[in-house]
């Protein structure tokens, strides 16, 4: 493809991007983002096909008969974070921005949609690429919901991709999880029930703050002496709500907290020492305590071979050094539940550029990427899908192995590399 052509597509994808990025949605509130992928696709030739009593939306396009179906998946939703930016296009929306690069996922599957049209991929192959774009990846309910619409059916997927930011990598380079990716996730909370009273007869009261502080110091232990050094886990309490006064032994205390682990085994281990720590404060402070666990998502599993697919078309647009394999974070992601049905794999795209200026973490009110990263997704992921389908309509025709490359070797914390 000629130069100017490569920038018409850049030019195309960030401006995309900059106008999700001004006008970005929380989880399940996807109207407006919705609305406006919808009129790209269809724009573009692409039928559209809305999600039933949810937002989000469906896009597909036939090749020239039947063959493999190839989704990709990109998270639309954006954070209750207030955007401290100067940029043209930060958010309109007060108290809401895309922090985690969602309207990035979305720009980059909408340039796919697009660079397939110009192409004329479609003509020349077999099967279909269907594009999913999920609302509430944030509140990790919009993957499971999308699955129970029946969005892998019709025509069933056989493969599903999908990419997020990654800023702790520079724009231009790329990673994927061999296998194991990202943490499970569940949530806790315990409601402590004591008796208030006077701040100045702590003898009359049963006081839930210092239980509950005890509880929060206690729970540092559960990784330290319970887990295995060699695993990796997290237990972190985020909310602790109790009291008005500061003479006043409050009722109640209400703690909010979640685990992370990269095993059953430790996920297990991590709520079963929870339970134990919350009912031992009944005997020793005479609080009642209620402890409830909430599943989250899963560990995200890539499939090996989806994995080395995506890795090699990644290789291809930035250059072998440039992509490899990672070890597993502790972050999660709902894209989780699409892996356990279909065998696919996600992929981290470098986004930061620390002589731009732009080294914000995901989730902060500064984060930002250096947008050469659209025009690189998109790449990446339209040569992902051109030798899926190339690959089932010329049997004979097989990408090469992909290298073991040097970038991050895998700690193999999880045994499974
Ligand atoms: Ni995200």
């Amino acid at each position: 493809m000629a130069r100017a052509e490569k920038r018409g597509l850049f030019e195309w994808v960030r401006d995309v991007r900059r106008e999700l990025h001004s006008h970005p949605e929380l989880s399940f509130k996807e109207v407006r983002t919705t609305k406006r992928i919808r009129e790209i696709l269809t724009g573009l030739g692409w039928e559209a096909r809305p999600v039933p009593g949810a937002t989000g939306v469906v896009g597909l396009l036939r090749g020239r008969g039947p063959g493999p179906v190839v989704a990709l998946r990109a998270d639309i939703d954006a954070l209750p974070i207030a955007e401290l930016s100067e940029a043209p296009y930060r958010s309109r929306v007060k108290g809401v921005m895309h922090a985690c690069g969602h309207d990035a996922h979305t720009a980059i599957m909408l340039g796919v949609a697009k660079k397939i049209v110009d192409t004329g991929l479609m003509s020349r192959a077999a099967g279909a690429v269907k594009l999913i774009f999920q609302p509430a990846e944030e509140r990790l309910g919009g993957a499971k919901a999308l699955i129970a619409k029946g969005v892998l059916e019709d025509p069933p997927v056989d493969v599903i991709m999908a990419g997020h930011m990654a800023p702790d990598l520079a724009v231009g380079r790329a990673g994927v999880f061999r296998r194991l990716g990202n943490a499970s996730a569940d949530r806790f909370v315990l409601d402590l029930q004591g008796r208030g009273g006077h701040g100045a007869r702590p003898e009359e009261c049963i006081d839930p703050i210092v239980a509950g502080a005890h509880f929060v110091t206690q729970v540092q232990s559960i990784v330290s002496r319970s887990i295995k050094p060699a695993d990796a886990a997290v237990v972190t309490v985020g909310r602790f709500a109790a009291g008005l006064a500061a003479n006043v032994i409050p009722e109640t205390a209400s703690l909010e907290g979640s685990v992370r682990a990269l095993s059953e085994e430790v996920r297990s281990t991590l709520i079963r020492r929870l339970e134990e720590l919350a009912a031992a404060l009944q005997p020793a402070f005479g609080v009642v305590s209620r402890l409830a666990v909430h599943p989250g998502v899963p560990m995200l599993w890539n499939d090996p071979a989806v994995a080395a697919r995506l890795l090699s078309a990644a290789q291809a647009v930035l250059g072998r050094k440039n992509a490899g394999y990672l070890p597993p974070v502790m972050g999660s992601e709902d894209f989780a539940f699409f892996t356990e049905q279909r065998p696919g794999a996600i992929m981290r795209l470098g986004c930061s550029n620390p002589q731009k200026g732009i080294t914000h973490q995901l989730h902060s009110p500064h984060f930002d990427i250096d947008e050469e990263v659209l025009l690189i997704g998109a790449n990446i992921f339209y040569e992902a899908v051109a030798r899926r389908l190339d690959a089932k309509a010329k049997p004979a025709r097989r990408s090469r192995p992909p290298r073991r490359p040097a970038l991050s070797p895998a700690r193999r914390k999880d045994g499974l590399g």
